[in-house]
Formats: structure tokens, sequence, C-alpha cells
């Protein structure tokens, strides 16, 4: 039986454009907890979660109290913001930064909020579910980095007048189109998926690995809206089976730490390319 290290490098070398999708997994080596894992947060704090499912409406209602709530005035979830701004890539993240600078790594779309896989030099991430590090006006569309906004009047504003909020996608909140659009197209391009650390429950991010498995939208795998054969690979690195285990989206499992798993993958392809 082949190492699935093995394989997987040796895919990665054949692939003509790979894309990577990440999740909270990614970061757990970087101190930062994940959310549905045995320590996740919406595991070990319901309250929290509770009040994750209300911030967007809370933001829509009440700007002011929701910024009192992000910067942890009530005991609220945030803290948590500032520590994950504080955080630093771990070897996994270096691993993906090295697999784009070796032209294989197409692009990284991932759930994460931290920033951490541009702190680690990837050039093309696409932050589906945004970012701490940025404010963003959900009526222009502005956009603006944390540190350049005083929060000394709350709400912040844009130019436009509106409140501003963490550029970070709440739940119920829409995906910003741009974002969402560029993603689809990375994936109705790419002819293998690396899925890293993610349980893929979330929706609509855990629609892409099934359009890549999917392609025509109808569950005949590999065939696209024109009915030609369209081969690509799913490899999924976790340290548990996932959905997408289960579901035969994936081709195959490395089941194993992200920050162990990917250096590992880099150094096998650094001996053969
Ligand atoms: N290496 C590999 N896999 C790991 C590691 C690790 N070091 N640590 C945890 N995992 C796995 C867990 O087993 C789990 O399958 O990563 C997955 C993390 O899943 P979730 O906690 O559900 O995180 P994620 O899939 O990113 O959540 C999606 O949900 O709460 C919202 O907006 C939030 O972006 C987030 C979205």
């Amino acid at each position: 039986m082949e190492d699935l290290d093995k394989r997987a490098a040796r895919d990665l070398a054949e692939s003509k454009y790979a894309v990577a999708l990440t999740g909270a997994g990614m970061s757990t080596e970087s101190e930062i907890p994940d959310f549905r894992g045995p320590k996740g947060i919406w595991t070990t704090n319901k309250e929290a979660e509770a009040k994750a499912y209300q911030r967007y409406e809370l933001f829509l209602n009440n700007p002011r109290a929701y910024w009192e709530e992000m910067l942890g005035f009530q005991r609220g979830h945030g803290t948590f913001y500032e520590q994950i701004r504080q955080a630093e890539p771990n070897r996994g993240h270096y691993a993906l930064a090295e697999l784009e600078a070796l032209g294989i790594l197409k692009c990284v779309i991932t759930q994460n909020i931290d920033g951490l896989h541009k702190k680690a030099g990837s050039k093309r991430v696409l932050e589906y579910h945004g970012s701490v590090h940025v404010l963003r006006c959900i009526s222009c569309g502005s956009r603006f980095a944390r540190e350049e906004v005083s929060l000394d009047a709350l709400p912040p504003r844009c130019q436009c007048g509106v409140a501003l909020k963490y550029d970070v996608v709440h739940f119920k909140e829409p995906i910003p189109s741009n974002v969402m659009e560029e993603a689809e197209k990375k994936v109705s391009r790419c002819d293998l998926m690396l899925i890293c650390g993610t349980s893929a429950v979330v929706y609509p991010f855990a629609n892409l690995p099934r359009m890549a498995r999917f392609p025509s939208g109808r569950l005949i795998p590999g065939v696209d809206v024109m009915g030609h054969r369209t081969i690509v690979k799913v490899i999924e690195v976790n340290t548990d089976p996932t959905q997408l285990t289960h579901e035969g989206i994936s081709d195959y499992l490395i089941q194993g730490k992200t920050g162990e798993v990917l250096p590992g993958i880099c150094e096998i392809l650094h001996h053969s390319l």
C-alpha cells in the first residue's frame, strides 16, 4: 500500500491547477482553538455559540452594542479576536506558502479569519469568511485595515457614513459576492483540491468540495456541465474523518496534523522535483 504522503506529493506534482481549502484545524497548532473539535470553542462554550448566531443581527440593530461586545466590554466573545490577531503561523501555513512558491498551489481559499496564511507568505489567499485584521462597510463594500480606524467613537463609520463592522462574516451574514464568485471560479478550474483542517459542515463554503466532485451540479462525479470528463483529485488532511470522507467526496484522507503532514509532503516534493 503506497503511503499517502508520497501519493499526495505525486498528485500535486502532476496537477495543473491545484487549490487548497482550509479551516480552523490549520490554526490549532498556532494555539487558536477550532470550533467543533473536542476542545473546540462551540463544543466547550455553548453561550459563545449562541451569541455568535446573534451577532450579525446585533450589528444591524445596534452597531454600538455590537462593537462593545466585540471589544469585550461585556463578557462576550470579543477578546478572542485580539488573541488571534497576535497569533503566528505554524509549519502547516508555511508548507502551503511553499507549495505556492513552487508554482504548484494556485490559491488558498480559507474559512479562517486569522490572516495566518498571508502572514506565512501565501500571496493568493481568498478569505471566504473575512478577516479580523480588516473592517468592512456592508453598504459600499469599502474595507479598512483595523489599525487605521479609530475606535474612540463607537461605532466607527465608513466615509459613506454607514457603521463599519469587522470584515468577519458572521453566521446568517451573506458572503461578499465578489469573494464567493472568485472562489467558485477557482474551484471550477481546479484539477486537484487539497482540503486541510475543516469539518466541512458550514455552508456555502462546504459546497466547494462538492462542486469539485460534481462539476455538472448533478451527482455524476467527474463530468462537467458540457458532459466532458473532468477528473478532480480531492485530498483531505485532517486529524479525523469528516463528512467529506464519509460521503466519498474526497479520494483519500491523510489522517494527521496539518502542521506535520503538509511539511512532510513538501519534503517529498523537494526530493522528487
Ligand atoms: N490538523 C488537522 N486537522 C485538525 C487539526 C490539526 N492540527 N486540529 C483540528 N483539526 C480538525 C478537526 O478534527 C475538525 O475536523 O479540523 C476540523 C476543524 O473543524 P471546525 O472546528 O468545524 O472548523 P471549520 O471547519 O473551519 O469551521 C467552519 O464554522 O464556526 C464557523 O465561521 C466559523 O469558519 C468557521 C466555520
